[in-house]
């Protein structure tokens, strides 16, 4: 099976979860869309869900296929949010942000009562790192907030190059919100969570893509089925 159609039984498991009247958050990229085009396809037989969603583009995947959209503020806290991750780890702290998208995402999942992250078998990792962490810094003196996190991890044991996001056409990568991208290549994080606190400290970075203790189940899909993995 293609990893396309993986990702979809991951989202299709996902659908279990979800039960009518639901706030949902709306996570992003390739694995996220299919959730909600699957969705979608429950909204067109009945099913009555409001969505917040992570970043413009799965605003406008949601607007396309008719799932009704609010945002963080009117609907008051959401139910539940499923999104894919790029990493996880045996304790499920995740590495989001490959798609741009990690700040919005981290305060809609902060928000919910569950997060849900769905993904194919190519995301599981015995430690995170090997996909560079994404980290949102202001653009405003990014060269002066680089440095503070090339310190910052070296206080936890961290070296690794560090590179602001480019587009395709060479441009420098923008988020939804206006700000950059810094991908760092530590290889191998043996403590996430000091090296999140460590990245929170400096006060140009925005957010990183570390999500501790966020994750509230896995839906994993490979070429033996689909497994739930629990914490
Ligand atoms: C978006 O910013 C990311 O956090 C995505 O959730 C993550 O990159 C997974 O994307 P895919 O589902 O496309 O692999």
């Amino acid at each position: 099976m293609s990893a396309d159609a993986l990702k979809r039984e991951a989202a299709a498991m996902a659908l279990d979860h979800v039960e009518g009247g639901m706030r949902l958050g709306l996570g992003t990229g390739s694995t996220a869309s299919w959730f909600v085009r699957l969705l979608a396809d429950k909204v067109k037989g009945g099913l009555d869900v409001i969505g917040v969603p992570t970043s413009e583009a799965t605003a406008a995947l949601a607007r396309e296929v008719g799932v009704r959209l609010t945002t963080l503020d009117d609907v008051g806290g959401l139910d539940l949010t499923v999104d894919g991750t790029d990493e996880f780890d045996p304790a499920l702290n995740l590495v989001k942000g490959g798609g741009g998208a990690l700040l919005r995402e981290k305060i809609v999942a902060s928000d919910s009562e569950r997060m849900i992250v769905i993904a194919d078998d190519s995301k599981r990792v015995k430690a995170l790192g090997a996909f560079p962490l994404p980290i949102e810094v202001v653009t405003f003196g990014a060269g002066a907030t680089l440095r503070a996190v090339e310190k910052a991890a070296a206080s936890v044991g961290l070296s690794g190059p560090l590179v602001f996001r480019s587009r395709a056409d060479g441009s420098r990568y923008v988020t939804d919100q206006g700000n950059w991208i810094v991908d760092a290549s530590f290889r191998q994080i043996s403590d996430p969570k000091a090296l999140a606190l460590a990245l929170s400290g400096i006060p140009g970075v925005v957010e990183h893509g570390l999500f501790i203790d966020l994750a509230s189940m896995i839906i994993l899909a490979g070429a033996g089925g689909v497994e739930r993995i629990d914490p």
